[in-house]
């Protein structure tokens, strides 16, 4: 993601080395997806977006696998926790990466629909009152596990209870804390050393920092301000379901600005990665998943699924079609009941129609295979039309093998290619054909027929009655 902001010297950490007990899962919780990513890189992205000094991820329970599926090396650095002991000692496990930053911005990594404008705001409100310890906050009505905002009666903030800790009256405090803080590096790791874990859950909270600050004479701050829904912090799946509801309802109004209609919206799942072009209309109940490209004008759906697929322009994709890790030409119409299968490749103006496989093929320009068809590793030039009920027989048992059709080829219903065969340019297939021998350009091929026979005196057989 393209950086807004610019932050030089400040350290962001992310904290993820928690195995998330209430997620009852046995993968870390920070890989567990909204919209097709994980909270974590979620989180990620909203940090980088600051452009700043360096991010450090903290990682204990399933860090291999956390490191993993981060995968690509992106600047991050990676810090052990080895033992889950509490958000402030994870954070001082960082001590030496945020040596030479002023700040350092403290984000937790389950907190997926935090933007980078939230961060740069908390940034911004630390910077210009010189705090020593500043926290984002929030109002919420129902605050119940999240740590409570206490302020003295001039409304100064003087320290965070967690639930666990608060007795009736602070559990009636609807002020939280987001978890996120932006700390003057100095201070933080002073503090940080002093923390212990006399508490309800015998963890080191990195919240009681404010409390100490307060009482060494620092300026605190609790920043009020982020959307509430921003801070929802995915605990359980309860709450993963949220994260996500909103996070759709975001993604869709944006495309919705952007230029493209969607039908009946709370029907509809447009996942993080996708990307859709102008004029485009997403119909009811249709899903776009993982990173796939929609072009300008097209129609989608109702009720298609399209995961890592990738449309030209002006396709129409209608109802009930399935399309995985393939790609569609522009002006190409699929469906409905269409399925395209992995390195599917339609090229400009391929019709392909009701209860048609394609797998791994490519199909060039304007081609048509319209009906209950299955074609798979085949090359087929541009101007074919394959006849209903034709299929590529490409799999003997053990090994598949390759049909090439060349231009202009008309395949005869309920024709049967026997791969691997070759059907050269403008050849026409008689209906009904098994093709088990290569097939010259031109003329007509078909294969031997079975006598027709004719019965005159034939009756029909009739119910037997009482
Ligand atoms: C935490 C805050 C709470 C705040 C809430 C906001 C503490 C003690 N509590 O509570 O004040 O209102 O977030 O969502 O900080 N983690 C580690 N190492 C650890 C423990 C946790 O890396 O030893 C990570 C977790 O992976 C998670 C984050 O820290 O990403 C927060 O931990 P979590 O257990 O979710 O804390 P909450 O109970 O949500
Ligand atoms: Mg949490």
């Amino acid at each position: 993601m393209a950086a807004q902001f610019n932050h030089p010297d400040l350290q962001v950490v992310v904290l993820a080395a928690g195995k998330g007990v209430r997620m009852r899962s046995a993968k870390p919780k920070v890989l567990h997806k909204v919209l097709g990513l994980g909270l974590l890189e979620h989180v990620l992205h909203s940090a980088e977006s600051l452009a700043p000094k360096g991010i450090s991820v903290v990682v204990g329970f399933g860090g291999k696998a956390v490191r993993e599926y981060i995968g690509m090396p992106r600047g991050l650095d990676w810090v052990e926790q080895t033992e889950q002991l509490g958000t402030a000692h994870a954070v001082l496990q960082c001590e030496k990466n945020c040596e030479n930053s002023s700040n350092v911005l403290i984000v937790c990594g389950d907190t997926p629909l935090l933007s980078g404008m939230t961060l740069a705001r908390l940034v911004e409100a630390h910077n210009s009152a010189n705090a020593s310890v500043s926290v984002l906050s929030v109002d919420l009505d129902a605050p119940s596990g999240y740590g409570r905002i206490l302020r003295d009666k001039d409304d100064g903030f003087t320290g965070i209870v967690e639930e666990e800790d608060a007795d009736a009256e602070q559990r009636a405090i609807g002020e939280i804390s987001s978890g996120i803080f932006c700390v003057r590096t100095a201070d933080l790791f002073k503090l940080l050393h002093q923390v212990e874990s006399n508490n309800a859950q015998g963890e080191y909270y990195l919240p009681d920092i404010v409390s100490m600050a307060v009482s060494q004479g620092l300026l605190t701050q609790a920043v009020k301000g982020a959307d509430a829904a921003e801070i929802l912090g995915v605990n359980d799946r309860v709450q993963l379901a949220e994260a996500e509801a909103v996070m759709q309802q975001r993604i869709i109004r944006d495309w919705q600005a952007n230029g493209v209609s969607v039908e009946q919206p709370e029907t509809v799942r447009i996942e993080a990665s996708v990307s859709i072009g102008v004029d485009t209309v997403i119909r009811a109940g249709t899903h776009l998943i993982g990173s796939t490209r929609v072009g300008d004008e097209c129609f989608v759906g109702p009720y298609a699924i399209l995961m890592d697929a990738w449309l030209d322009d002006r396709v129409e994709v209608f109802s009930f079609s399935h399309i995985v890790s393939a790609s569609v030409g522009a002006g190409a119409k699929v469906g409905p009941f269409a399925r395209l299968r992995p390195e599917a490749e339609l090229d400009e103006d391929v019709h392909i129609g009701n209860f048609v496989e394609v797998k791994k093929s490519v199909i060039g320009r304007g081609s048509k295979v319209n009906h209950l068809s299955y074609i798979g590793d085949t090359v087929m030039g541009g101007g074919c039309n394959v006849g209903a009920g034709s299929i590529t027989c490409n799999y003997d048992g053990a090994n598949k093998h390759q049909t090439v059709v060349g231009d202009g080829v008309f395949v005869g219903s309920d024709t049967k290619l026997i791969a691997p065969i070759e059907v050269g340019d403008n050849a026409t297939i008689g209906a009904g054909s098994i093709i088990s021998k290569d097939v010259e350009a031109g003329g007509l091929t078909l294969s031997a027929r079975p006598e027709q026979r004719h019965m005159a005196n034939w009756q029909r057989p009739s119910k037997k009655k009482g």
